[in-house]
């Protein structure tokens, strides 16, 4: 059976184009940096996002990680949402392998960390305390809703920064669906972050890779880092130049997938037992509850809907996420409604 899959936007899978220009990809070594498909893609990376260079990483976890590596020292402190992808769902890699202490302060429900909750957490000039060297930014927000943050947002946290003498690093796996769902170029929301992380593999639909991006010296060191880490790659060209069609042409259809979002948003709505977040999507994300009343968990509905050709991830029983991809089409939109419709009757 084809499955409608609106678990998550990294399930999607390459399109035959993409296959095509992955076997056709001129490679080289990229440890030796002679794979001209890997650096085409971080030229047009470091382009796009309007920063002087870029690196290709296996995932957006060790684009993160690198991004901390460089940043900060050992023993030194990082403030973080406590909804954001790397403080809850890195496996603590910034401690585990960097020694840095997260200083975790609440994401408020538009995604935002406040600033006053950010300069109060900045740590004054003593023996005793770590120090603060980094603000992390998530850009759209996953856990608030698929939030986007404006530029106007990073810039005055970027001002806090720089105020500050500290770094910002901004979490922006799907920092493309930020921009399309604003209207802005991407170049505007990186403009205040010292670095960026963005995910290739989820909704600009390539099967692997991340980049992260900076000025030079920065990548230099995580070029360094990276190989530390194990992750120099060597024909990778073959995967990277996914990465270039995913650049140059799935950020310009996310549009799609959020109009797609709005039309499952409307249909969840009509349905008895579905709550769905008030002000939900904001981009290619649903977020949704099942009242209080409802004679089934989520995990049974799920059941239902695998049965249907629906899947979902039904990992909390009452809360759920939806997320729209290149994959789900206008057919999927309405097999998806009718699935739940039928799995809560
Ligand atoms: C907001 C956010 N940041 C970072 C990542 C990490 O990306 P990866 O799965 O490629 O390690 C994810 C993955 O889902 C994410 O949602």
């Amino acid at each position: 059976m084809e499955f409608v899959d609106l678990r998550s936007d990294t399930v999607t899978k390459p399109t035959p184009e993409m296959r095509e220009v992955m076997a056709e990809a001129e490679v080289g070594d990229d440890v030796y940096r002679d794979d001209p498909t890997v650096n085409k893609l971080e030229a047009l990376a470091a382009d796009k996002l309007g920063k002087e260079s870029a690196i290709f990483v296996p995932s957006g976890t060790m684009g993160n990680l690198l991004a901390l590596l460089v940043h900060c020292q050992r023993g030194d402190e990082v403030i973080v949402g406590d909804k954001s992808h790397i403080y809850l769902n890195e496996a603590g890699g910034m401690s585990a392998l960097g020694g840095m202490q997260p200083c975790a302060i609440p994401n408020q429900k538009d995604g935002t960390l406040a600033f006053d909750d950010i300069l109060a957490s900045i740590r004054t000039e003593d023996v005793h305390h770590p120090i603060t060297r980094l603000i992390c930014l998530e850009n759209t927000q996953n856990i608030c809703g698929g939030v986007p943050l404006t530029a106007e947002y990073t810039q005055q946290v970027g001002e806090i920064a720089r105020k500050n003498n500290l770094s910002l690093h901004i979490d922006g796996a799907r920092i493309f669906n930020s921009a399309v769902a604003q209207n802005v170029d991407v170049k505007e929301l990186a403009a205040p972050a010292d670095s960026v992380m963005f995910c290739l593999s989820k909704g600009l639909v390539s099967p692997i890779g991340s980049m992260l991006v900076g000025t030079e010296k920065f990548v230099n060191r995580a070029r360094h880092l990276r190989k530390m880490l194990g992750g120099g790659m060597r024909q990778v060209g073959i995967v990277a130049a996914a990465g270039i069609l995913s650049l140059e042409k799935m950020t310009g259809r996310l549009a799609e997938d959020h109009e797609r979002a709005k039309r499952i948003a409307e249909g969840l709505r009509q349905i008895k037992g579905i709550i769905v977040d008030e002000d939900s999507p904001h981009t290619n994300m649903i977020f949704l509850n099942l009242s209080e009343n409802a004679s089934v968990t989520m995990q049974q509905i799920a059941e239902s809907m695998k049965e249907l050709g629906v899947l979902i991830d039904a990992e909390d029983s009452r809360r759920l996420r939806l997320v729209t991809h290149y994959w789900i089409d206008d057919e999927g939109v309405e097999k998806s409604i009718s699935a739940f419709e039928k799995a809560l009757t």
